[in-house]
């Protein structure tokens, strides 16, 4: 396994890291036993990066324990900045004081006095940035966390975010569909020393080659709009890459994957698996990467294909609340994001569900 630096940090990473929202659930039932064994392989193949959060179901529960004694091998990223509001439902707060809760809850979870890599989940539009980037210092500061990363900035947020030394890592999408990174804002992390994660390598499974199978119970991709709508065309956009795959000996799975690591920049990809089998194809893949003619012959498969993929969903607005940086929208969902001016509460909205953006022009309730 190759490693990388992630950043300007002195973590080096696997190319390949371990989500573990399939361990808290999210993919449909998961047992401890099963978390032990993806854990392990993981951990056998020389994967060393695990991303969590405490909004993954028992997921970093199940991660601490499965680690063990192998802890101190690894890179622990997870997750603060999101709570569940008075109706139970996910929300964005990275006020000191929920932050502050939240990471010594994760510490306990994860059986361990520090955290390799911090995230802030989701930029929270009701606090400066500031504020929050001070409570993260003092994280550092106290030795609780190593490095802080972010999660989930686009330019926007990026823009308020003080320019430090110790944040060294943004999660974003980032797939032969979802490439809105490459308009910019992968340079604008380079140039300050912060690494690309990516997740949904795979587009939660759909670029692999098929459909995959969402009726377990509480998987939380049955109904989303990249499974109803979108399906069909990203099964037509991989059976476009077939041949290449072939061509190359790599499944569906492995060039898709192996495209977002070989783009410089984005040290490392996120998989959500629940198969050690599948961790090891995608590992080989990950070493194996692809050298810039095979990209440019998957780039060249992408831009012929014009497949659409529906990716904006209407979205009723709760409440519209004053933000320090402008107007801010509770969603129905119960996230907040930057409101465009003249939105008004009880008005349905136009939502990227890849950058989380509200379009100006709004729908009739
Ligand atoms: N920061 C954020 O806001 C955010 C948002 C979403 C995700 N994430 C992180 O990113 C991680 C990955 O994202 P993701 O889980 O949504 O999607 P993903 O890794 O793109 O896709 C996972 C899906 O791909 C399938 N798969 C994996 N390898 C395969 C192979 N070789 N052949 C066939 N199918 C294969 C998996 O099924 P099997 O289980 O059968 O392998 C699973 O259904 C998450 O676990 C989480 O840690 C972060």
């Amino acid at each position: 396994m190759r490693y990388e630096r992630l950043g300007r940090s002195e973590l080096a990473i696997s190319p390949v890291g371990l989500g573990t929202l399939p361990l808290g659930g999210s993919y449909g039932p998961y047992t401890a036993r099963q978390a032990d064994q993806v854990v392990g392989r993981a951990l056998d193949l020389g994967v060393n990066l695990f991303d969590t959060a405490p909004n993954y179901g028992e997921a970093e529960d199940m991660l601490g324990r499965a680690l063990g004694r192998r802890r101190r091998d690894v890179v622990i990223a997870t997750k603060g900045g999101t709570v569940c509001d008075e109706q139970g439902r996910p929300t964005n707060d990275a006020r000191p004081e929920a932050l502050k809760g939240a990471l010594d809850a994760s510490l306990r979870r994860l059986r361990t006095d520090w955290i390799d890599l911090y995230q802030l989940h989701l930029p929270d539009p009701m606090t400066r940035a500031e504020q929050t980037w001070e409570t993260l210092q003092e994280f550092v500061h106290e030795g609780k966390i190593r490095y802080i990363g972010l999660s989930n900035f686009w330019d926007e947020e990026l823009g308020t975010w003080p320019n430090d030394g110790e944040t060294v890592s943004n999660q974003l999408p980032y797939n032969v569909v979802y490439r809105d990174i490459e308009r910019g804002l992968l340079h604008r992390c380079a140039r300050r020393g912060i690494g690309v994660i990516a997740y949904q390598p795979l587009l939660s499974g759909l670029l692999t080659g098929g459909i995959p199978d969402t009726s377990g119970a509480g998987d939380h991709r049955a109904g989303h709009p990249q499974f109803a709508e979108a399906a069909a065309s990203c099964v037509a956009l991989t059976d476009n890459l077939r041949p290449l795959a072939d061509e190359l000996r790599l499944s569906q799975a492995q060039l898709a994957l192996a495209w977002v690591v070989s783009r410089p920049g984005v040290p490392c990809a996120l998989v959500g698996t629940r198969s050690g089998e599948h961790l090891e194809e995608l590992s080989r893949a990950a070493d194996r990467g692809l050298t810039q003619e095979e990209r440019a012959a998957v780039d060249r498969v992408l831009a012929e294909a014009q497949v659409e993929v529906v990716r904006t969903v209407p979205m009723p607005v709760e409440e519209i609340l004053a933000g320090p940086y402008g107007p801010v929208a509770r969603l129905a969902m119960g996230i907040k994001v930057r409101a465009p001016e003249g939105v008004e509460a009880g008005d349905q909205v136009y939502m990227d569900i890849v950058t989380g953006r509200l379009s100006a022009g709004t729908m009739d309730a």
